[in-house]
This record gives structure tokens, C-alpha cells and sequence, in this order.
């Protein structure tokens, strides 16, 4: 008896066609499970884009709040807010000003190099500030305050009472430094070392600074001076270089000189 002979399939003419419908059905689905997936993310990224938007905004005024000492998470932001004002600062004249168009709003003025010690190049013209006024009189004034720290341009709040020079509070509510070293300028252990701490000195030039290693309590300069971030030399050395920009003559200075005097 002779062996079956073993069986080969040979591929006929119709199996290679079914064979290429496979395929050619997988990529055509594929195609339309992408052209889904993307319209589903591209419509979700631009319906949640106001979404977005009144978060960070929301988030801003938290900052501004938790600055000046007002922020308690029992109450709405909206409504805690509500007793803050909203004011323009033209940084040229040093005073309060109408709020400015559109145009005026964008305008920007070139920093020397010599005198961007914040490293931020430009400037604004008007800088929009907040009040909280407490029966009349002067509670905090916030003000913005941004500059290059290691990896990031960080954007905060300093508040400060109706002095013109006491701090209430600091605030970053945007950085990209790095969690644990400089990130930790969100730590509120050292946030709470600003409260109290003073700007100008005597001679009225801000002296406000981080230092290395930590403060003295007994240093004679203890009230001008915060502990420098650990391992965050950089990131610290930036704050005080803002800080000092945004005190000084290019950037506030002015305005709290003319504040100090009484004149809002
Ligand atoms: C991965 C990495 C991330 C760092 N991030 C920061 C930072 O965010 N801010 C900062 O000042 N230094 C940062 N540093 C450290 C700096 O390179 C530098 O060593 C430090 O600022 C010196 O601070 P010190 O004198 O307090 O040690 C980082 C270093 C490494 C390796």
C-alpha cells in the first residue's frame, strides 16, 4: 500500500485576494480608529480649554489670597476674592493709573542687560495690583513679581502691608524647578519663614535676600533676610535677584517710596 502523499496547500489566486482583504480591512480600521481617537482628543483639548483657563485663574487668585493671608479653604475663592481690588500700577510714574486699554496692557519695555538682575528681559508697563483695604485703612498690597530661577522663570505674589515694607506673605503659583531641591519653594516650612520680614532698609534701597546657610536670629540684618533654599543655591540666588528687581527703581521702588509716604 503506497503512502498518502502529504497534502500542500498551495495558494490558489482567491486565497492570496482574501489574504490582502485581511489586510487591507486591518489598516482601513485602524485608520478609522485613529481619525476617531484624534477628533475625540482634539475636541476634548479644545472644550476643556476654558475649563483650563478658569482653574489657572482661579488658582492665581488662591495665590493672591494665600499671600496676603486671606485664603481659608472654607470659603469659595470667587468670594473671598470679591474683597480684593484690582489696580494698575504704571511702574514709569510710580502711581495708581486708570485701567489701561488693550495695547497699553501689552506694551513692553526692553531691560538693559546691566539692569536685569531678574533675567527676565522685558517688562510691562502697567502691572496689575491688588488692594485689600480693612475699614478704610491699608491691609496688604500684592504684587507680582517673576524672574529666572535654575530651570524656570517662577511667577509669585509678594503681599505686603499697608506699610509699604513689612511682608505678609510670598506666594509662586507657576515654576518649573526641581521638585525637592528648588521646587521646594512651594514648602509651606518656608513660606512661613516670610512672614514679618522687612524690604527697605533705612537708606530706603530694598535689602530684602536669601541666605545660605541659614539666618542668624541675632544678625543685625535678620529682619531683611530668609534662609536660602537647601541644595538650591541657584534657584534661591534667582529669588533674591527678583527680589531685588522688583523692589528696586526699575521695578516698584517708586511706588512703594510714594506708598510709604501715604500716597496711594
Ligand atoms: C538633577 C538636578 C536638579 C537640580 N535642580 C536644582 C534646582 O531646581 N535648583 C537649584 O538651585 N539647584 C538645583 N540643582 C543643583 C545645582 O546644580 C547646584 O548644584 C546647586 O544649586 C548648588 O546648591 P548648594 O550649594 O546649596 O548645594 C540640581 C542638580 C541636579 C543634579
Amino acid at each position: 500500500m503506497s503512502e498518502p502523499e502529504p497534502k500542500h496547500d498551495k495558494p490558489t489566486e482567491s486565497g492570496a485576494a482574501s489574504a490582502n482583504d485581511g489586510v487591507g480591512r486591518t489598516l482601513v480600521v485602524a485608520l478609522v480608529l485613529c481619525v476617531v481617537c484624534s477628533l475625540v482628543v482634539s475636541t476634548a483639548a479644545v472644550g476643556l480649554h476654558p475649563l483650563q483657563e478658569a482653574n489657572r485663574e482661579l488658582d492665581r487668585q488662591r495665590n493672591i489670597l494665600l499671600a496676603a493671608g486671606l485664603y481659608t479653604p472654607e470659603r469659595k475663592v470667587a468670594d473671598l476674592f470679591g474683597s480684593v481690588e484690582t489696580r494698575w500700577v504704571d511702574l514709569s510714574s510710580g502711581r495708581f493709573v486708570d485701567s489701561p486699554d488693550r495695547d497699553a496692557r501689552e506694551e513692553r519695555i526692553s531691560i538693559p542687560a546691566a539692569r536685569d538682575v531678574a533675567g527676565i528681559k522685558t517688562r510691562p508697563r502697567y502691572v496689575e495690583a491688588y488692594v485689600v483695604r480693612e475699614g478704610g485703612t491699608l491691609h496688604s498690597i500684592i504684587l507680582p513679581i517673576w524672574g529666572l530661577g535654575l530651570y524656570s522663570t517662577l511667577h509669585g505674589y509678594v503681599a505686603l502691608a499697608g506699610d509699604g515694607n513689612t511682608v505678609q506673605g510670598l506666594r509662586f503659583y507657576q515654576q518649573g524647578e526641581t521638585p525637592g531641591l528648588g521646587g521646594e519653594v512651594d514648602n509651606p516650612r518656608w513660606l512661613d519663614l516670610w512672614p514679618g520680614k522687612r524690604v527697605y532698609a533705612d537708606d530706603g534701597n530694598p535689602r530684602l535676600r536669601l541666605v545660605k546657610g541659614g539666618v542668624d536670629p541675632n544678625a543685625a540684618d535678620a529682619a531683611y533676610a530668609v534662609d536660602a533654599l537647601t541644595g538650591a543655591t541657584l534657584t534661591s540666588r534667582g529669588i533674591s535677584r527678583m527680589l531685588q528687581y522688583w523692589f528696586g527703581e526699575d521695578g516698584y521702588g517708586p511706588f512703594l517710596a510714594g506708598l510709604r509716604k501715604g500716597r496711594l
